[in-house]
């Protein structure tokens, strides 16, 4: 197996054993080319540890290379409650750092954002299918994600300047593209929740559906997804990431380089028949 970005063989992935995946509040199923990550402590309002979002980082890569649609979504009332609460009191055995020893902190950290930004591989389309409250590093979940589909009771709040911090798992990014600079910093130091419509409105869900209508709006759209040819899918989303960066100049090589490899590949499938 090739890496999409870089071109170098990948290691052959090694499935998360179910009993790690558990203890760390999560649930994997793997069904063909749909892989659904369950945030699975309802009875905390599927609040993360230190230990699931280390998870989430071994569930990107260990995932089977015929997944091409990867779901989140929470068990019980809420998506997720974000950080739990006991991380800031060494509830787990282990604290939050306290930024003394900068590099270690700084690892630390990082190590935590990779349960977040696998989800932006192109190898995957990545779906948040959001209901209830979603928190802190819920919401930043939902925003690594490509597509967020949330029912109509969801409550979306950006809380940590509330507690001192600053929203640190990889979400200031993609908040901003979305909403703006200035609509960004509104959310965020105010603290303040926002509710289904306003979530359509600002771009922060691409569907809003009954809450009962959930399930279905997300299977219908992985339908969708999945109709698709996968290596235009894989092409398609990696020069859409580009495109913010990218000069009008280098997008159009960009496209160009894609193109290409969509042609030579489609022109070898008919050669073989
Ligand atoms: N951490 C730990 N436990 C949590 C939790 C959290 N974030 N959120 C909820 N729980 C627990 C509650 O303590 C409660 O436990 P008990 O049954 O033992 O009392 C249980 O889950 C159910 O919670 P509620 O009874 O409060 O449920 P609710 O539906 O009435 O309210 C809620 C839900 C609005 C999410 C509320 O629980 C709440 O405000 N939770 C705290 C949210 C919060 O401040 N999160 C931090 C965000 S910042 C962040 O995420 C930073 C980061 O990534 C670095």
């Amino acid at each position: 197996m090739v890496d999409a970005r870089s071109g170098s063989p990948r290691p052959e992935p090694v499935m998360e054993p179910a009993a790690d995946l558990a203890e760390a509040g999560l649930r994997l199923e793997v069904d063909g080319a749909v892989a659904t990550v369950v945030l699975d402590r309802p009875e905390r309002r599927n609040a993360m540890t230190f230990a699931t979002w280390r998870g989430l980082a071994r569930i990107g890569r260990s995932l089977p290379p015929q997944v091409r649609v990867v779901v989140l979504r929470g068990e019980g009332p809420s998506f997720s409650a974000g950080i739990d609460l006991s991380m800031f009191s060494g509830g787990s055995g282990e604290s939050l750092p306290d930024g003394s020893d900068f590099a270690a902190s700084d690892a630390f950290i990082a190590e935590l954002q990779e349960g977040y930004t696998w989800l932006r591989d192109p190898r995957f389309v990545t779906v948040a299918a959001i209901h209830g409250h979603v928190i802190g590093g819920g919401f930043q979940l939902a925003l690594a994600c490509d597509i967020r589909v949330a029912a109509d009771d969801v409550k979306l709040c950006m809380k940590e300047p509330a507690l001192g911090l600053v929203p640190d798992l990889t979400g200031t990014k993609p908040l901003v593209e979305i909403v703006g600079v200035n609509r960004a910093l509104e959310l965020c130091l105010t603290a303040r929740t926002v509710l289904a419509e306003e979530a359509r409105r600002l771009g922060l869900a691409e569907i809003v559906v009954p809450r009962e209508g959930l399930d279905d709006a997300v299977r219908e759209l992985v339908g969708s997804l999945l109709a698709v040819n996968p290596g235009a899918a894989v092409a398609t989303k990696r020069l859409l990431l580009e495109a913010t960066e990218n000069t009008l100049a280098e997008q159009c090589a960009a496209e160009r380089r894609e193109q290409i490899g969509r042609l030579r590949e489609m022109a070898e499938a008919r050669r073989q028949g």
